[in-house]
């Protein structure tokens, strides 16, 4: 008896040390300056070849759409069409990033599925023809590819890698309501922006190895629309900066807000102040290494 082939994908979420946005385009999207790095809090993907042609998405996360809205379906889709593959895939998606949250959860789990059906199918496709296939998925998800520490420019699919920052922690907290990306850029007033990130001076802190300048060089123009729209969000920054974080920024267009930690012996005080105020509070690595793409 053939056995069927069954493999694993882990979908990290992203965080932003920078994100800084150039201008508005003619396709509606607006160009970016970013800097992405990720962390070990991350989605697991089963994905087992099914004879007949059909992609069945299931979760045990109850609030997740499992059809066409959910980018994994998506992506397996996609690359089904493209190839001709006439065979299907069981997914089972084990959901534990936040979602609508600002930590790229979906785009990595799109990402996570094209790695994985690459393998699964036997494709032989490079991780710069899946980054491009990503393209057409979101704007995150060639980045969500490969991972790493990486400057993302363009719409955010033009990649520079940079060198992995200096080992810390990260806190993440994600307030109890979530954050519609296209509503906080469609409210961005770009000539209204009152303080920009110094992409050039987190680039270099990092290509240093200064957690200090890393701390200091965080900025995110998203936080002048989503804080005023969501006080919480400042208020948990500032409460991260009092309970001791070195440093604490919006990711994406947010809510998430995660607080930089050197030193481990932190992180206790930092989640148990936090946890009183929010119920999703997490304390995670940020990943050095870009995600390798293995082979069956
Ligand atoms: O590409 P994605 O579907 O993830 O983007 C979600 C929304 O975020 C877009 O519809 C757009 O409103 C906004 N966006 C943007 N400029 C970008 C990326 C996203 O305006 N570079």
């Amino acid at each position: 008896m053939t056995r069927k082939l069954k493999i694993f994908e882990k979908a990290p979420a992203k965080i932003n040390l920078s994100l800084d946005v150039l201008g508005k385009r003619t396709d509606g999207y607006h160009e970016l300056e970013m800097v992405m790095v990720m962390v070990d809090l991350a989605d697991r993907l089963e994905m087992e070849e099914l004879p007949r042609d059909a992609v069945i998405l299931t979760s045990q996360a109850g609030f997740l759409p499992l059809d066409e809205k959910n980018l994994a379906f998506q992506a397996a889709r996609l690359v089904k069409e493209r190839f001709g593959v006439k065979k299907g895939v069981y997914i089972h998606l084990d959901k534990r990033i936040p979602v609508s949250a600002g930590l790229a959860g979906g785009s990595s789990d799109a990402a996570a599925t094209l790695r994985g059906l690459n393998r699964l199918w036997n494709l032989g496709l490079s991780a710069e023809e899946l980054r491009r296939l990503g393209e057409e998925l979101g704007s995150d998800v060639p980045y969500c590819v490969t991972g790493g520490a990486a400057l993302a420019r363009g719409r955010g699919e033009i990649l520079t890698p940079l060198p992995a920052p200096p080992p810390c922690w990260a806190v993440l907290v994600k307030p109890p309501f979530g954050v519609s990306t296209a509503d906080v850029f469609g409210k961005l007033r770009l000539s209204q922006i009152r303080s920009r990130p110094r992409t050039q001076a987190m680039i270099s802190a990092i290509e240093a190895g200064d957690f200090r300048g890393i701390c200091a060089a965080l900025g995110n123009v998203l936080e002048e629309v989503t804080i005023p729209m969501h006080p919480m969000v400042g208020q948990i920054k500032d409460m991260m900066l009092r309970l001791g974080a070195d440093g604490a920024l919006m990711s994406g267009s947010g809510p998430t807000v995660f607080g930089l930690v050197e030193r481990e012996s932190k992180l206790a005080r930092i989640c148990n102040g936090l946890r009183g105020f929010c119920r999703e509070v997490y304390a995670v690595r940020l990943l050095s290494a870009p995600i390798v793409q293995t082979r069956t």
